[in-house]
């Protein structure tokens, strides 16, 4: 079982995946990590300072990283902000919280204003969903992690895993917070 953790930055993956994957007793991969480590970057953006991703090489390394841990485990989380571009999963899973929230959160990360306001005007418009909805349909689950401690969201992950709840896409409107 291959399980999508995706969401805009500051929504909480990297805090609840790895309690999520104790919880589900899957092996967890990171994909900033890799990014780091196997160096999938093609550059940096030179007016943001981000790097740019080299997604192909991604997808081939995370197509790797299955292949060998479904061998020996069951189940794979994989989270990260690009994560849902991994094409093959059971389950996809996007964190959202609300950008009022989400904003003291990412002004804690020492980012430009600019990255800080395209990355909430993201949450605001749906975009991850969006993306993740186009290649997953019906696959895809949200989360909003704005009123939950991370031990909660795990619990919800957990009851869409075992068909207890359905979280559709559809249901999450921050919309307001552009006017
Ligand atoms: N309910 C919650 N779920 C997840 N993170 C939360 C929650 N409440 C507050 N936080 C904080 O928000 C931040 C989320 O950061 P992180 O997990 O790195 O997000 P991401 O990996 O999605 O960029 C952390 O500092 C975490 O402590
Ligand atoms: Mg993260």
């Amino acid at each position: 079982m291959i399980i999508l953790i995706t969401g805009t930055p500051g929504t909480g993956k990297t805090t609840i995946s790895p309690l999520l994957a104790e919880k589900l007793g899957c092996y967890l991969v990171d994909i900033n990590q890799l990014v780091e480590e196997k160096q999938l970057y093609t550059g940096v953006d030179p007016e943001k300072g981000y790097k740019i991703v080299d997604l192909d090489s991604l997808e081939g390394e995370l197509h790797k990283i299955v292949d060998v841990t479904l061998n020996e485990s069951n189940c794979i989380i994989i989270e990260g902000h690009l994560a849902h571009y991994f094409p093959v999963a059971e389950w996809v899973i996007v964190f959202r919280t609300d950008p009022n929230v989400l904003k003291g959160r990412l002004e804690q990360r020492n980012w430009g204003e600019l990255k800080i306001r395209e990355n909430l005007e993201a949450e605001a418009l749906d975009i991850c969903t969006w993306e993740a909805y186009q290649i997953h349909t019906t696959n895809v689950h949200e989360v909003d992690t704005s009123g939950l401690t991370p031990e909660e969201a795990v619990n919800t992950v957990s009851e869409i895993i075992s068909g207890k709840k359905s979280c559709p896409p559809g249901e999450i409107d921050f919309s307001t917070y552009l006017k």
